[in-house]
């Protein structure tokens, strides 16, 4: 049996028609077509599906679309605004905190959580902050580089 469910996705209201095993993932990439969020493990492991359901940072991989009819989700592709990439992606741009990319659109949503909860996180902050994404390139230090610099740019812009 199929569900018709409306999610509101980066501000845009859309309907999809899905069984109540599809996964959130598999919805924004298949039936919105929103490639920018990436399934790695499909397990809940390594963060690189991370997207905001009104918010709050979640495993697409781990949610079916069903349960988030009605709600507001933020994926990679809404984080930039009218005037360009967010300070959280220009910091990454910035500090080299990617190579391959395939985990960084789960990193962004999940800093950019980070940072409004807490915009001056301490380095410890930030490691625990990020603990949940997994990065097979990077070594991490430009990744808390990145953390640091797109709070300076956030408090910069009084954002
Ligand atoms: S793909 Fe969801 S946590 Fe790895
Ligand atoms: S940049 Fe390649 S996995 Fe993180």
């Amino acid at each position: 049996m199929e569900h018709e469910i409306t999610l509101v996705v980066n501000g845009v209201a859309r309907r999809a028609r899905v069984p109540a095993r599809r996964l959130l993932s598999d919805c924004l990439r298949h039936d919105l077509g929103l490639t920018g969020t990436h399934v790695g493990c499909e397990h809940g492991v390594c963060g690189c599906c991370t997207v905001l359901l009104d918010g709050e940072p979640v495993r697409s991989c781990l949610t079916f679309a069903v349960t988030v009819d009605g709600r507001e989700l933020t994926t990679v592709e809404g984080l930039a605004g009218p005037e360009g990439m967010s300070p959280v992606q220009r910091a990454f741009a910035e500090c080299h905190a990617l190579q391959c990319g395939f985990c960084t659109p789960g990193f962004l949503c999940t800093v950019t959580a980070l940072l409004r909860e807490n915009p001056t996180p301490s380095d410890e902050e930030v490691l625990e902050g990020i603990s949940g994404n997994l990065c097979r390139c990077t070594g991490y230090q430009n990744i808390v580089k990145a953390v640091h610099r797109a709070a300076e740019l956030l408090a910069e812009e009084g954002r």
